[in-house]
């Protein structure tokens, strides 16, 4: 029997759909900054997904996906009471959350969604969170009304000025440095984004978190394909993250890293559209 998708919600249409899955035992024990991997059907690759909320009431995870290939092309068509063949988790280390003050978290494009479930953690143990997210429209923002439950301020920008400042999440980030004492910043979303968002705070020696997106295969520490170098030292993202101290992290290996497949990818996006 697979996991049942109950809930599910086109975000930005044909883009972003978010799917509240059936999966008790994962929601009891899922804690912010814990992932999932899916494998939708028994040949399928297997993909990893931030779970962006949980309701261990009704025995519920949230996941919220950006189409950008074929399994998540393919998991796009499903739809309520159908079923996802595998659901593996909560995977990897939780969040680090205690009570310190202020926290910026920071969401760029879909990133926002999984930045969501730690920015509640800490609001959740008493921390004043500054939700600061970005995307390149208004329409393709997410969770801002879910964000504004919790958050003291959700601060918004978009590259075309449709929304909040003009401009990318980093400009809204420093102009709020500046001026307030923030104790950590939480950075998810595109890697140039988080490497970014990484070389800012380092200049306001602001400690920094990211949540890192390496190619996972089996996400339990055995293959390596998460790997990532973290101030100098091979880590497996997978176990030993896949949250990592931002000013460590050698971010254009990860770049690069990210693009191994890139021609296999188009291959197989082609085949799966025929
Ligand atoms: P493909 O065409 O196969 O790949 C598109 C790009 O996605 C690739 O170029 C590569 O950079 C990346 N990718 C491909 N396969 C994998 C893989 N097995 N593991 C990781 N990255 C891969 N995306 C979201 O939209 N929402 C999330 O909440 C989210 N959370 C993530 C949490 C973690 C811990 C990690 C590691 C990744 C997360 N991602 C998330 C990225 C997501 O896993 C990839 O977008 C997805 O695997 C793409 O699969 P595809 O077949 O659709 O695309
Ligand atoms: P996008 O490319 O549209 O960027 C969204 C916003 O991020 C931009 O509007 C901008 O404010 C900011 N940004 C982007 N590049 C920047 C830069 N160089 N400097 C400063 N700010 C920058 O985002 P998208 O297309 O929605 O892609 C989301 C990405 O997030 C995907 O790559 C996805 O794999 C990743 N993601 C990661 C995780 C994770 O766990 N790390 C979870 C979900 C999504
Ligand atoms: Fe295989 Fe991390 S995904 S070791």
């Amino acid at each position: 029997m697979g996991f049942k998708i109950v809930k599910k919600r086109e975000l930005i249409p044909n883009r972003v759909s978010e799917l509240t899955i059936y999966a008790p035992d994962i929601a009891s024990k899922a804690r912010p900054g814990n992932f999932v991997i899916l494998r939708i059907f028994p040949k399928g690759e297997r993909i990893p997904l931030t779970i962006a909320d949980k309701s261990p009431a009704e025995g519920t995870i949230t996941i919220v996906y950006l189409v950008v290939g074929k399994t998540t092309a393919h998991l796009e068509t499903f739809q309520v009471g159908d079923e996802i063949l595998d659901v593996c988790g909560p995977l990897g280390k939780p969040t680090r959350i205690e009570k310190k003050g202020e926290v910026v978290c920071v969401g760029g494009g879909t990133g926002i969604a999984a930045m969501h479930h730690i920015a509640k953690g800490h609001a959740q143990v008493g921390n004043k969170v500054i939700s600061v997210i970005g995307a390149r429209s208004k329409d393709l923002l997410l969770f801002e009304e879910e964000l504004s439950k919790f958050s003291h301020k959700v601060l918004v920008a978009t590259d075309d000025g449709s929304k909040g400042k003009k401009g990318l999440v980093t400009q809204v980030l420093e102009d709020y440095l500046k001026s307030h004492e923030v104790k950590e910043v939480v950075a998810v979303g595109p890697v140039p984004m988080m490497k970014a968002v990484s070389e800012l705070t380092k200049k306001y020696s602001v400690p920094t978190t990211v949540s890192l997106n390496s190619i996972m295969v089996d996400g339990i520490g055995m293959c390596g394909a998460c790997r990532v170098s973290v101030g100098g030292r091979i880590r497996f993202a997978c176990v030993e993250g896949p949250e990592f101290d931002a000013h460590e992290v050698d971010f254009d290996e990860l770049m690069l890293r990210l693009r191994s497949y890139v021609k296999q990818e188009q291959i197989s996006y082609n085949h799966f559209c025929e």
